[in-house]
């Protein structure tokens, strides 16, 4: 674990970038961080490490999204709209993690037990604006 300072919305594209670049296939990380704190920037940033160029929002309407790598397609679930644990059966989560060259998950709390504990975490804070306190595991080494 070590915690990282980024002072733009791109250092932290980039942190996320590298950390990402060593993820094992079919890792899944959870992205906590309050709202505002830079959970999508820092999975644009983890998604261009893995491969992909194109646009990554939040996918707030459509929970999850899809971004296709050369080593098999990245997840993005933001589960903000999710109200319990219940609600995420019908997302079919193991299906996606199994399938994942890596998932990143915003919001992650929603899935209380359900998260795996083999989830990397990743937390963001607000430290103060614009900089961010950017807590991360060790991308090489799956707990
Ligand atoms: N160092 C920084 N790293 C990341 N984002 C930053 C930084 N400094 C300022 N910002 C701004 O903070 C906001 C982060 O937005 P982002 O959508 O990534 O947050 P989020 O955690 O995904 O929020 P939400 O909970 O609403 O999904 C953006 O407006 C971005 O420009
Ligand atoms: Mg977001």
């Amino acid at each position: 674990m070590a915690t990282t300072t980024s002072n733009s919305p791109e250092q932290t594209r980039q942190i996320a970038s590298r950390f990402a670049a060593s993820l094992p296939q079919g890792s899944i990380v959870a992205v906590e961080g309050e709202l505002g704190a830079g959970k999508t920037h820092f999975i644009q940033g983890a998604a261009r490490g893995l491969g992909f160029h194109g646009a990554v929002t939040s996918p707030t309407f459509t929970i999850v999204h899809e971004y296709p790598t050369g080593q098999g397609p990245v997840f993005h679930i933001d589960l903000y709209r999710i109200a319990s644990p219940r609600d995420t059966a019908a997302l079919g989560l193991e299906e996606i993690f199994a399938a994942g060259r890596a998932t990143f998950i915003e919001w992650p709390e929603r899935l209380g037990a359900e998260l795996p504990p083999t989830a990397f975490r990743v937390r963001i804070a607000i430290a103060p604006d614009p900089q961010r306190q950017i807590e991360l595991p060790d991308s090489s080494d799956p707990t």
